[in-house]
């Protein structure tokens, strides 16, 4: 899987992907992540991107001739296939589990990374394929968000995750929040391990483990027992 980053500040990210989980799956190269600065892609000497928004009003937009330079050298490079573009906005759909287990199936995926208050909407309007929020607040940018949803589809595909670091039965994955876990020591501060996980006895421990599951979500996220 590829994903290409369309951003101001390319080695943020970079950075924040270099690391653990994501950062071995590059460098195993079961994840490739380009990131291209939109700057380089200005059409004036000063290296713009921003200009103050038509109608005036408060604040810089970003500029559509850079954003849309940029995509295009993206696609130039890619060749025939065409790349599925997200564009990072507070004005997109939430980010689910679902969201990006439906992403996880694409080979090439361009994030562009909003600034300022916004992108002149023609060029959004050309290139976007889908927007997509991590949630209802406001950020500075769209760049903690891109590395966000490239952690969370990248540790779908496959190899990026070590058998004992799937993901099937976390939470998330069926609807569910994921049942509690225990490791050594059998007792910690007074609280011991349920006997059924010493049990050995697999059928109970697949019982306990659902009824907690439903219990857990129950609990802390009853909305999601609603849907
Ligand atoms: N850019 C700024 N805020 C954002 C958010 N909540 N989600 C996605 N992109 C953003």
């Amino acid at each position: 899987m590829r994903f290409d980053v369309m951003t101001l500040f390319p080695e943020y990210c970079d950075t924040v992907l270099s690391e653990s989980i994501i950062g071995r799956a590059r460098k195993n190269g079961y994840v490739e992540v380009n990131f291209h600065n939109i700057r380089d892609y200005s059409e004036n000497k000063h290296r713009n991107v921003d200009d103050t928004p038509y109608g005036g009003g408060k604040g810089m937009l970003m500029a559509a001739p850079p954003v849309y330079n940029c995509y295009k050298a993206i696609c130039d490079k890619l060749g025939e296939e065409k790349p599925y573009v997200v564009y990072m906005t507070p004005q997109g759909k939430t980010l689910t589990q679902q969201t990006a287990m439906r992403l996880s199936s694409y080979n090439n995926i361009v994030i562009l990374c909003g600034h300022y208050e916004g992108i002149d909407v023609r060029v959004t309007d050309e290139i976007v394929d889908e927007e997509i929020s991590i949630g209802d607040y406001v950020l500075t940018g769209g760049e903690l968000p891109a590395c966000i949803l490239i952690d969370c589809v990248s540790r779908l595909c496959p190899n990026v995750l070590s058998a004992d670091e799937c993901f099937e039965k976390e939470s998330h994955s069926d609807g569910l929040l994921e049942y509690p876990q225990y490791t050594r020591p059998y007792e910690f501060h007074g609280v011991k391990v349920p006997d059924v996980l010493i049990s050995g006895h697999h059928g109970n421990i697949e019982k306990w483990r659902k009824e907690a599951a439903l219990e857990i979500t129950a609990r802390k996220r009853p909305d999601m027992l609603k849907k």
